[in-house]
């Protein structure tokens, strides 16, 4: 499959079966988080993984969004390692550099079969004092993970209603 099939192909998964996803392929999918590119190359992003019931309760307790999944990944920027702006004071890349991270997690994900969906409906404040994050570690975006539900189809009715590209480009 080419990239762009693969990009058009995926679709934000909102149901998700009992399965549990393979060591291997949590490899993967963190592999893929490694790679990313990062400004500088700094790689702030710090990546958790929720898998145990004890944590899937307290983020499904955070967040309505979990939707199931038995896996997810709550990725966050380490603002102690983020490139800073010198002429913006308090501008730094960790959103940006997390955004990519997250973007090749659910792009590998979706080529090894499993779904996701990434996710920023949540306190980011309560997940820090939910999971006794130190105060440099802040959290960007979630990305549940899992095989989808017999039957899942993409839940958004625009999921494929795209704007056409010469109403976003403009040569200049
Ligand atoms: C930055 C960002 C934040 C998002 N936050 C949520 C969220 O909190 N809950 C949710 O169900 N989907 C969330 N989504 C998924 C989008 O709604 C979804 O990607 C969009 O509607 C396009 O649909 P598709 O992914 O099926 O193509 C988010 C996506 C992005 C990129």
């Amino acid at each position: 499959m080419s990239f762009l099939e693969l990009a058009r192909e995926r679709y934000s998964v909102r149901a998700y079966s009992d399965k549990p996803v393979e060591q291997e392929k949590i490899d993967l999918i963190l592999e893929a988080a490694q790679v990313a590119p990062t400004a500088v190359n700094y790689q702030p992003q710090m990546v958790y993984v929720l898998k145990s019931e004890a944590a899937l309760a307290k983020i499904n307790r955070l967040c309505r969004c979990i939707y199931g999944a038995p896996l997810v990944f709550l990725i966050c920027s380490d603002e102690s390692k983020t490139w800073k702006s010198q002429s913006e004071p308090g501008y730094t890349t960790g959103e940006m550099d997390c955004s990519i991270v997250c973007t090749h997690m659910m792009l590998e994900a979706w080529e090894l079969g499993l779904g996701s969906v990434w996710v920023r409906l949540f306190d980011s404040r309560a997940i820090a004092e939910a999971f006794n994050l130190p105060a440099h570690i802040r959290p960007i975006c979630l990305l549940p993970v899992g095989y989808a539900a017999e039957g899942s189809i993409p839940y958004a009715p625009w999921h494929d209603v795209y704007r056409p590209v010469e109403s976003f480009t403009k040569e200049l």
